[in-house]
């Protein structure tokens, strides 16, 4: 073969390698042994060389979480309940359901924990409490840390006087018995550092709230991001030293426009960036490709953003969304039709 030849193939066997990665992003559909995949809001974590995909197990009644593994994020075997709620109604002596589970490793303990919206059956979304589980494996089972409302008798860093009268009015309201956490989301730092993202103060406002060194508990320091903007669905990532925040609006199981937020610091002031969506549908735009997020994980370099597409009449038949995040030419995070 001839030197041209040689570098021919060469490139040709580079793109060959680049273009499976990015035809590889399908939102997950079945899994091996053919049945729909139910884990809806929650989120896809890589560990030893396996990515785990977990989530709100809609397939018979609320069930818990449902974990599944995949060498390749196309072929996803499922592994059974990660949490039960049968363990969380019998730790909160209640009748719970658990929305957006999110799953994170702590290095320094060398463990998994497991944070979840909780809400008491027919209640109406009142109880906004946030469940904390933990596990030596992965796969679980995880065991019940607590239920609570959050940062109890902690002040926001940024105050509760700027912001709509009503939203500030709630966070004053809820200093004694803690704030509401419906909608969550998690983030860890690059100083390993965690960060629970809650939608708060009856859907008013983002809190983020730093996690203790265990990720089990909160410090207590926490600031209040857009009081009175009324956004759940918090996804928060960082690229390139810069944090974002990519939330919903609250129309409940409706599909409404996305808002990107960047800023400098977890505590710092973010700033609203509009829509992150890049569509020449408008429809796209107003509907964030007729989902809504739940978490961005990274394949292969590649930032996936993860997203839900509800089916309003059958929750169980809710489907996925998965597209690429790329940064736009000003150097700004977009998600790609
Ligand atoms: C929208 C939230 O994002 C979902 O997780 C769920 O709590 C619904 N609202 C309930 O209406």
């Amino acid at each position: 073969m001839s030197l041209f030849r040689y570098k021919v193939l060469l490139l040709v066997l580079f793109f060959l390698r680049s273009i499976p990665s990015i035809a590889l992003v399908k939102p997950p559909e079945f899994d091996d042994s053919k049945k729909y995949i139910s884990a809806h809001a929650g989120g896809v974590i890589k560990f030893k060389g396996h990515y785990f995909l977990y989530g709100e197990n809609r397939s018979d009644h609320e069930q818990g979480v449902s974990i599944y593994q995949s060498s390749n994020i196309s072929n996803w075997k499922y592994k059974g309940l990660a949490l039960d709620i049968n363990d969380v109604n019998k730790f909160g002596k209640g009748d719970y359901f658990v929305e957006r589970p999110k799953i994170i490793y702590n290095k320094k303990y060398d463990d998994f924990v497991m944070w979840f919206h909780v809400e008491e059956k027919n209640q109406g979304y009142k109880a906004a409490l946030v469940g904390v589980a933990r596990s030596k494996n992965i796969l679980g089972p995880y065991s019940l840390v607590s239920i609570s409302r959050i940062n109890k008798l902690f002040r926001p860093i940024n105050g509760n006087l700027v912001g709509e009268r009503k939203a500030n009015l709630i966070n004053r309201r809820d200093f004694a018995s803690g704030q509401m956490s419906r909608d969550i989301g998690v983030f860890i730092d690059d100083d390993d550092k965690g960060y629970l993202i809650s939608t708060t103060e009856d859907n008013a406002t983002i809190a983020i709230s730093q996690m203790g060194d265990d990720y089990t508990s909160l410090t207590g320091k926490y600031i209040r991001v857009q009081p009175g903007r009324y956004e759940e669905a918090p996804v928060m990532f960082k690229i390139q030293g810069k944090y974002y925040l990519i939330t919903s609006g609250t129309t409940g199981w409706k599909p409404n426009g996305a808002t990107l937020y960047e800023s400098n610091k977890v505590f710092g002031a973010w700033k609203r960036l509009g829509s992150p969506i890049i569509s020449k549908d408008p429809h796209d735009i107003k509907t964030t490709f007729h989902s809504q997020g739940s978490n961005v994980f990274k394949y292969n370099g590649i930032l996936i953003f993860m997203a839900d597409n509800w089916n309003t009449n059958n929750l169980a038949k809710s489907r996925y969304i998965w597209k690429l995040v790329q940064l736009d030419s000003s150097g700004k995070p977009r998600i790609y039709e």
